[in-house]
């Protein structure tokens, strides 16, 4: 175990989260509740109920993620939560533990950005594996897709530049929006993505959103797929009759050939911006990070785009795609080691923060 030990703090959405990073990088706990049951009924994320539940789960996922770890409280000798963006109510839970914490042990406490956090991720090492994870490169860039963000980064010394993002919906978002249509429970994207496996997305193929096809940009935009797609489920509803996938039953074949067109027209888009950044400048290293890069498409997509292009791909090991606090810890020791330090006193949560 090397020196410091950082413990991070993450509750920016439904997910309450504690882990304990050591001073090379290597996750020594990742405890990740999950509120899914508190908010299904409701179809999505509750921001009252979100906060209620990071109180009440908050005393045994940080006890469960100590116990792991192997250390006490007394030892940790850093301290972070996210400090945005996010839900203000569930955001405040996290980063008010974790100042109370770093002023009750006179620790050093960094309020994170939480896409940094994501940013980084893809330089954690997988569980099990023995190898001490590397520092990230001077420079490299960064693709962050979640349920808020499409976002293309530049990073170089620890300074992050936006190089493109989405100019409407976010890429996951998308995927929930569609299943909530067909039915599906909350979060969609995960089974949208399972259903689609099951498709021939040639069979019901959608267009990849060029946005300025003639340009090189680098933004995103999901609301035309989504809107095509949307349109295209009513479609079949005219032949097939209502489709309501809820209670878990096999969708009819025309259903997956078009989640299957949907997801390859979503991931067609990012493998185009990346195209594009390609011809630009060489990419270098890309490192692939958020909820949607468990996406198993794009999992099999990008080693291969990125294998014929000769970038050093990291994709963002699965269990830490999803939210959690394994990468606010380690994007905070990222932080320690530059020798920055945020004031407890001045940290404030807030919704939407530039990065
Ligand atoms: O990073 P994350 O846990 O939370 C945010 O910061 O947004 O990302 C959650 C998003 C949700 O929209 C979820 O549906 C989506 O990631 N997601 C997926 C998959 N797994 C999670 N979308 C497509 N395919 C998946 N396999
Ligand atoms: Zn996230």
């Amino acid at each position: 175990m090397d020196h410091p030990l950082v413990l991070g703090i993450e509750t920016s959405c439904d997910d309450t989260a504690c882990a304990v990073v050591d001073g090379a990088g290597r996750v020594l706990s990742s405890v990740v509740s999950s509120q899914l049951a508190a908010h299904r009924p409701y179809g999505g994320v509750v921001p009252e109920i979100a906060s209620r539940e990071h109180l009440s789960n908050w005393p045994a996922v940080s006890r469960e993620a100590l116990e792991r770890a192997g250390v006490g409280l007394r030892e940790v000798e850093v301290v972070a939560a996210t400090r945005g963006p996010g839900l203000v109510g569930a955001l405040l839970v996290g980063l008010s533990l974790g100042k109370a914490i770093a002023f009750a042990e006179g620790r050093p406490f960094h309020a994170v950005h939480h896409l940094e956090g994501h940013l980084f991720s893809p330089f954690l090492r997988a569980p099990g594996d023995p190898a001490a994870p590397e520092p990230p490169p001077a420079r490299f860039v960064g693709l962050v897709v979640s349920g808020g963000h499409t976002s293309l980064f530049a990073v170089e010394d620890g300074a992050v530049s936006t190089l493109g993002e989405t100019r409407d919906d976010a890429m996951g978002e998308v995927f929930d929006k569609v299943g909530k249509r067909l039915g599906l429970p909350y979060p969609q994207g995960p089974r949208v993505d399972e259903l689609a496996e099951l498709g021939t997305p040639g069979a019901r193929p959608l267009p990849v959103s060029r946005f300025g096809r003639f340009s090189d940009g680098l933004d995103f935009s999901y609301s035309g797929l989504k809107s095509q797609t949307l349109l295209e489920i009513e479609r079949l509803e005219r032949t097939l009759g209502a489709i309501d996938l809820g209670d878990g039953s096999k969708p009819p074949q025309p259903v997956l050939d078009l989640l299957a067109g949907f997801r390859a027209a979503a991931v067609g888009q990012v493998l185009d911006r990346l195209d594009r950044l390609q011809q630009r400048q060489p990419i270098g290293t890309l490192a692939v990070s958020g909820g949607v890069a468990a996406n198993r498409l794009l999992r099999r997509e990008l080693p291969a785009w990125a294998e014929r292009n000769g970038v050093d791909l990291r994709l963002v090991p699965l269990v830490y795609s999803g939210d959690n606090a394994a990468m606010i810890a380690h994007a905070a020791l990222l932080r320690h080691r530059r020798g920055v330090v945020d004031d407890l006193f001045a940290a404030e949560a807030e919704s939407r923060i530039p990065i």
